[in-house]
């Protein structure tokens, strides 16, 4: 067993993954996964949210096993999480998309890709035996985004999903304070007084890069900073991934309009999950706009801070939509199995991790996302079996018996906010 196999075996939890990335990964870089919107409130809170809630539990049961299947948007999980995208991953280990939907078909569950990815959707959709979801985002424009839906059908995937929380892009303070993008900028059109400078920045990251010499060879063999390969524009040139993203997000910002001819395109027969809802009325338009499924998300807290915690806005919006066609997921704070559960007994039927894909990806690629499904497998069941519910369908249609209102006051119980 190599050093890093031991040290992914002994991961316990998705925080002990989160951990390993941390020192893989250098700051520069981790810190894009890590952070949220200006003071963190709404990223702190998402996860608060599921540590201040209760279950109850059910004694003296056994069940010979646990059904964790679930079926969204028509589309049977063997487990009921996904991979929500999460934008750049390729960052934290080579073809990241594609080894993240690997993992995911390998345990019969889905795979979103971000529109801003550095693998091509053929690829990704190649590498996995389960379904994948492609992520829109308009940047380029209307006929960039065709493309992009005309490639994901073509390709295979199974459902399109329209993120319409980023209008504009949030203010990630930490990160933006890190100024990556220059000092990942090349030295070539630069003078000399401009070149001397860049190398004086570049080697002031040495002592992050250093102690982490095998991150940075695995990068630059996967080719260092990739493109968007996913965003052509009529020449078929890939958008780069230098430029003003918040630019791009800011002047192609997605209205309810646009599900007109998003839906048109993408095909009547096809699911289309719109992502980034915060309430009854947005869920109800999206319905009314031929979605086929709704997230619950406030963007992992890079968005608007402040927002509630999306448990929250599950808790407070879903009861005024029972007579809804729609299904329902979520994502934003889910770091355990547990969490999946309190979750689900909402009637949701799904949940996206978005932070938790980086934890595993970044600690160790395949093997390091494999062991987050582990773990997360591991105390799902653990949890469903302690609160005495065998299936999912169970826990959904049950809720409110499992959750109990807590009692606790103040916040001296929590543990130290991780991840
Ligand atoms: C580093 C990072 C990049 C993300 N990129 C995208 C993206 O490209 N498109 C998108 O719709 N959501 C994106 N998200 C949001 C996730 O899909 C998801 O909503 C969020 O991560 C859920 O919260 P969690 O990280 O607590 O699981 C990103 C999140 C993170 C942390």
């Amino acid at each position: 067993m190599t050093r890093e196999q031991r040290q992914l075996a002994d991961a316990l939890t998705t925080g002990d993954l989160w951990k390993l990335m941390r020192r893989r990964v250098p700051p520069i870089v981790s810190e894009y996964f890590r952070g949220g919107a200006d003071a963190e409130i709404t990223l702190r809170g998402n996860v608060r949210a599921f540590q201040q809630s209760m279950t109850t539990a059910y004694g003296a049961l056994k069940f010979p096993a646990v059904d964790m299947s679930t079926t969204v948007v028509g589309q049977r999980l063997e487990i009921p999480w996904f991979i929500a995208p999460v934008g750049s991953i390729r960052t934290l280990y080579p073809k990241a998309d594609a080894v993240a939907s690997k993992v995911a078909g390998e345990f019969g569950t889905a795979m979103t890709q971000s529109t801003l990815s550095g693998t091509r959707l053929e690829e990704v959709a190649a590498a996995s035996t389960g379904p994948c979801w492609f992520q829109l985002y308009l940047c380029g424009g209307r006929e960039t985004a065709l493309r992009g839906i005309a490639r994901a059908k073509e390709a295979g995937f199974k459902a399109l999903v329209l993120t319409m929380d980023t209008g504009v892009a949030g203010m990630r303070t930490m990160h933006a304070r890190m100024k990556p993008m220059e000092a990942m900028r090349a030295f070539s059109g630069l003078s000399l007084g401009e070149r001397i400078a860049l190398a004086w920045k570049k080697l002031a990251l040495a002592p992050q890069m250093l102690p982490r010499l095998p991150w940075l060879l695995q990068f630059y063999r996967d080719g260092g900073m990739f493109e968007f390969v996913n965003v052509l524009d009529e020449e078929g040139c890939p958008m780069p991934s230098d430029g003003d993203i918040a630019t791009q997000l800011a002047t192609s910002t997605v209205t309810w309009d646009d599900l007109q001819w998003i839906r048109e395109a993408w095909g009547d027969d096809h699911p289309l999950i719109v992502k980034g809802v915060h309430c009854a009325d947005d869920a109800r338009k999206a319905e009314a706009h031929g979605a086929t499924g709704v997230t619950w998300s406030n963007h992992g807290g890079r968005q608007q801070d402040r927002v509630p915690p999306v448990l929250h806005m599950v808790a407070q919006e879903m009861p005024k939509l029972k007579d809804s066609k729609l299904d329902f997921m979520m994502d934003g704070g889910i770091r355990n199995g547990t969490d999946i559960l309190i979750a689900l007994s909402y009637g949701l039927k799904a949940v996206g991790i978005g932070r938790v894909t980086a934890a595993g990806i970044g600690a160790g690629g395949p093997a390091g996302l494999t062991r987050a499904f582990e773990i997360l497998r591991t105390e799902f069941e653990r949890a469903m079996r302690l609160v005495g519910v065998a299936s999912v369908n169970e826990l959904r249609a049950r809720g409110s018996e499992i959750r109990r209102e807590s009692m606790l006051v103040g916040d001296g119980h929590l543990p130290p906010f991780d991840f």
